[in-house]
């Protein structure tokens, strides 16, 4: 993991009410407290993101939103912007998860858009790539992924890079229990990293990159052992406190 420091960050897609959200994250605070070692974070969903960075505030637990838009006001139906995000008390958004893309059309080019906004209204992101089972079968996981980390790349200033993460997410292991080996993982890793020093050098290397699809106690300290695997993005086993406490655990350097 190099000198990067870890970062796990928790993604609760659709679930959990309000009251729910503020019970876990009093739970994770009370048992997470005092880790400094390890950059952690969590995503409720919008309506719980208020009282959640209520319930955080000075704490070591980062907040963020799971998706934003790149405009900030307007006649937008149904979306919320990076500068209400920070309003609400958010640290980070995640942009370009697979499930935006897959279910709600978000393609690459709307995905550097957001990651922009988010950015200039001072957010840190995490940009998600990953590649689908066809393309990983096909033999097209590194053009698939190196097209997302492109076109994000595009975007992305060089006093921007220290605010961005990179989650990459194969597809096929999200929410499907069957994980990536933490070699098949390594490999990607090591591919957006190559990418990233390409275009930026030792600011782009210095980037950090979690490993997300099916993580959980089990798997997390094999995964977060590879070299250039600086972190976990978590999806279901983030709603466990028991799971995601043991996953911040297995990423502490040392
Ligand atoms: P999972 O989800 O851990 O439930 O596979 C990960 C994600 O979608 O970020």
């Amino acid at each position: 993991m190099a000198n990067r420091i870890p970062i796990v960050v928790g993604n609760w897609k659709l679930h959990k009410t309000i009251s729910e959200s503020s019970e876990l994250v009093t739970e994770l605070k009370n048992q997470l407290g005092t880790v400094r070692d390890v950059q952690i974070g969590v995503c409720p969903v919008f309506t719980s993101l208020a009282a959640v960075t209520k319930r955080l505030e000075d704490s070591n637990i980062m907040v963020g939103a799971q998706n934003s838009f790149y405009e900030n006001s307007g006649a937008w139906t149904g979306e919320v912007s990076a500068e209400m995000l920070v309003d609400a008390g958010c640290d980070f958004v995640l942009v370009g998860h697979s499930e935006r893309r897959a279910k709600f059309g978000d393609t690459d080019a709307d995905v550097s858009r957001k990651a922009r906004a988010a950015l200039d209204a001072g957010l840190r992101v995490i940009i998600c790539c990953g590649e689908s089972e066809s393309e990983r079968d096909a033999g097209k996981t590194n053009e698939r992924v190196g097209q997302q980390i492109s076109a994000a790349m595009d975007v992305l200033k060089a006093d921007d890079l220290e605010k961005v993460v990179v989650a990459y997410e194969p597809v096929w292991a999200i929410g499907t229990g069957r994980t990536a080996t933490p070699a098949q993982a390594q490999e990607v890793h090591a591919f957006i990293r190559g990418l990233l020093g390409d275009r930026f050098g030792a600011a782009g290397t210095g980037i950090r990159l979690q490993y997300g699809g099916s993580v959980k106690p089990a798997n997390a300290q094999a995964l977060m052992s590879e070299p250039d695997i600086d972190g976990a993005l978590v999806g279901g086993a983030s709603l466990k406190v028991a799971d995601f406490v043991a996953i911040v655990k297995a990423a502490r350097p040392g």
